[in-house]
């Protein structure tokens, strides 16, 4: 998947059903319909091809606003949206992924996630749930109105729910990833299964500016510490999602392809997962809020 350089922010990574996806995507939790709009103009404006909402962000409709504005043909924009919690089940998943398209104004998507593995109305028969939903996402595929399905915060033991029915396994697995965040042991398991790996919060929701070794060593490699922490995932096979609403950083956060992290120096920002994950483990029962997740 990743035997090729990257060399800028449109090359992409092969999945292993052959379909391409840009190696950076823009990040669009916590946007407004309206904010959502301007970001991705504004990303597509500085070179990103690559776009991550959520049906539980509640801005697909501003995000489909920027995408026909952009002129921008179908196949130039790889767009991924996913499942929200309330949405489990066959026939709520199907009827789920109608409602986004319609927001988003699309006939398909490129990636659709199952956004959380256990969810608090299932979770005394999680592994029943992921099998249903996933068979879901899976007809979904074959439909065409799903180019590529994949999950987000799926863990080990999540994953082998999938395997163990005899189910095909996601192409995609988003997970968070950051200096505070580096789960190598599932990360290893998506590489040897062949899932790809993204990262969410790959800026620690801001936590990153805040580490003396991260800004000696942006200052070491002429960057900043955004562009070290999107640099790092790239480095770790990981694609990263930066989120943010303000034109310069949306830019600039993916300006990462003149420098390359020594071993070294990707051990120092490792050293950084003392600190650990924003928030609770993946099969921490969760419930929705208005935006974004609550843990019940
Ligand atoms: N699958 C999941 O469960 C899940 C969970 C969380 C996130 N995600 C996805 O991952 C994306 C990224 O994660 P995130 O939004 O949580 O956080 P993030 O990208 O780690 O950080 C975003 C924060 O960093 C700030 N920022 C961005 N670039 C900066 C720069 N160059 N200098 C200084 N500050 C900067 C932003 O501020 P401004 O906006 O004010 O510039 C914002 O406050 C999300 O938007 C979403 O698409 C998925």
């Amino acid at each position: 998947m990743w035997e090729e350089e990257l060399t800028s922010k449109s090359d992409t990574v092969t999945l292993r059903n052959g379909i391409r996806i840009p190696c950076i995507g823009f990040g669009t939790w916590k946007l407004t319909p309206e904010e959502a709009k301007e970001g991705v103009l504004e990303a597509i404006k500085a070179g990103y091809t690559h776009i991550d909402t959520a049906t539980a962000y509640q801005n697909e409709e501003g995000v489909g606003r920027a995408l026909k504005e952009s002129g921008l043909r179908r196949d130039e924009v790889f767009v991924t949206t996913k499942l929200p919690n309330a949405d489990h089940g066959y026939f709520k998943a199907m009827d789920s992924l109608k409602g986004a398209l319609l927001r988003l104004g699309l006939d398909h998507v490129d990636l659709y996630l199952i956004h959380w593995p256990v969810i608090d109305t299932f979770k005394d028969r999680f592994e029943e749930d992921i099998c249903e939903t996933w068979r879901a996402l899976l007809e979904m595929e074959k439909e065409g109105i799903v180019r590529v399905p994949g999950v987000s915060n799926f863990m080990v033991k999540h994953l082998k729910v999938i395997e163990e029915n005899g189910l095909k396994l996601p192409f995609v697995d988003q997970i968070q990833f950051n200096p505070q965040c580096i789960d190598t042991e599932l990360r290893a398991f998506l590489e040897e299964k062949k899932i790809l790996c993204e990262g969410w919060s790959p800026l620690a929701q801001g936590r990153v500016f805040g580490y003396e070794k991260l800004s000696a060593l942006a200052e070491k490699y002429s960057c900043d510490v955004a562009q070290l922490c999107v640099r790092f995932a790239l480095q770790s096979h990981v694609i990263p999602l930066p989120k943010s609403k303000t034109p310069y950083r949306i830019a600039s956060n993916a300006n990462v392809f003149d420098f390359k992290i020594s071993d070294e120096d990707m051990k120092i920002i490792e050293s950084h997962s003392s600190y650990g994950r924003i928030g609770n483990e993946p099969d921490v029962p969760r419930v929705e809020q208005v935006v974004g997740f609550t843990v019940k």
